[in-house]
């Protein structure tokens, strides 16, 4: 007997970029939509006239009327283990490692506290519409069984690796090329492929890892299939001319990495912010992703990314929390940076444009479009129900908007977390606000 259930609201999703085709074809949207989840797994999104026409027997109704369907939001950058340094002020990239990251990090290789944590991080991304993230542990596998175990237990499409790091930091935090090795090998037996969770090989950046580590992570990747590759690049001036220094032999920060074989259509490069044209090129011809994190690049006073160079060389983009260099887990609250980061660099984004990139586009970077980040027949049922109406200011404004993109607009520009009215999970409520 299968389970089916069909959730009556507005419906949209996206089958398409809507910057390189027409609106029509990007995206679906039903004003009174309808999307039918069979076995955890999308059966029909379209006009609930079309939809209720020709419901399997026993369907469940679920009437959302008023509320706005969306897939499940998609975090490409993001460190678990950083919730506790959130609004650490005053200081950019390398001393807020120094001050604030490295420190919080050493907890995790004790599994209780890793256990809560992760736990506690899971359940409030879920809170806040995320259903997929691509994250970041420590350099302790205990970090990262203790991510996967709570991942495993919510049923959650999930991505993450354990830091590789043996130089350049305080040294309760190392480990060695060998060493590593061995951790991941043991973790990706473990995790890799089991139920919807996925290893990724993860340098923290070039910095912290000598060329006998890289040489690691590049003999990893080709060692087993599927694996991510998940680092961080080019995020600030200081950072860079470091690379520079450490690895006088590269021709730029990019090449780095692809010395090391660690380029690829599995690859996610945090950040991306200062690139020579010849690594813009590079990145696209390898295949490799970009997570855009706005909100990051503008509390660290990073930079602002060149999203729209992203676009016109290829590469497939989305956006990132980066908690804790992001000051939140809430993607409408990155869909605000980009479009902020969008005007200051007069290119600006539609809102559609901008949800686009927190679902679709995050799934494309993280090569997960055939399973989610859309409601196409047959993809896992990861979505969220939006109120438009969660707050008195938003009622007030959004009563007023004539468009839907217009809605999708204010929802993001005024919207947070109290949005997100619930969050579905393979078909099954994973999260409700009271
Ligand atoms: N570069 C190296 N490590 C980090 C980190 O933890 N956060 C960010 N934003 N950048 C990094
Ligand atoms: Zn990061």
């Amino acid at each position: 007997m299968s389970n089916a259930v069909v959730w009556k609201a507005s419906v949209l999703h996206f089958l398409e970029d809507p910057d390189s085709a027409s609106v029509n074809d990007a995206c679906e949207y039903f004003e009174d939509g309808a999307l039918l989840v069979v076995d955890g797994h999308v059966l029909m999104c379209g006009a609930a006239k079309d939809v209720m026409k020709d419901l399997p027997p026993g369907c469940e109704v679920q009437d959302l009327t008023g509320r706005l369907i969306v897939p499940g939001f998609i975090d490409t950058h993001v460190h678990y283990p950083q919730l506790e340094v959130l609004a650490g002020c005053g200081v950019q990239l390398l001393d807020w490692l120094n001050q604030y990251t490295f420190p919080a990090e050493r907890r995790f290789s004790d599994r209780d506290y890793a256990d809560e944590v992760a736990g506690f991080f899971l359940d409030q991304s879920l809170s806040h519409g995320t259903t997929t993230s691509l994250v970041f542990g420590t350099v302790s596998p205990t970090s990262v069984d203790a991510f996967f175990t709570a991942a495993q237990a919510r049923n959650l499409r999930m991505i993450a690796g354990k830091v590789m790091m043996d130089r350049n930091a305080p040294d309760y935090l190392l480990d060695t090329a060998e060493s590593s090795y061995d951790d991941c090998k043991a973790l990706i037996h473990r995790w890799h492929g089991k139920d919807r969770l996925a290893y990724a090989v993860t340098p923290r950046f070039a910095p912290t890892s000598t060329p006998q580590q890289l040489e690691v992570a590049g003999r990893l990747l080709q060692e087993h299939e599927g694996l991510y590759l998940h680092t961080h690049l080019s995020e600030n001036p200081k950072e860079i001319e470091w690379v520079s220094e450490l690895f006088p032999d590269s021709k730029n920060y990019l090449d780095v990495y692809d010395q090391y074989g660690l380029l690829g259509p599995r690859s996610v490069f945090a950040h991306s912010i200062h690139l020579c044209d010849h690594s813009w090129e590079r990145m696209g011809a390898s295949g490799s992703s970009i997570a855009f994190c706005p909100g990051s690049n503008l509390f660290l006073g990073s930079g602002l990314f060149n999203l729209g160079k992203a676009r016109r060389c290829g590469i497939p983009t989305g956006l990132g929390s980066d908690v804790g260099g992001g000051t939140d887990l809430c993607l409408l609250n990155s869909m605000k940076s980009a479009y902020q980061v969008s005007q200051l660099r007069e290119e600006t984004i539609s809102p559609l444009q901008a949800f686009y990139l927190a679902t679709l586009g995050g799934a494309r970077a993280l090569h997960l479009s055939d399973r989610i980040g859309s409601f196409r027949r047959g993809n896992e049922a990861d979505f969220i129900v939006l109120n438009p109406e969660a707050t008195p200011m938003l009622r007030f404004r959004t009563e007023k908007t004539k468009t839907l993109e217009e809605l999708l607009g204010v929802l993001m520009v005024i919207g947070d977390d109290r949005v997100i009215e619930s969050t579905v999970i393979m078909g099954q409520e994973a999260f409700r606000r009271d």
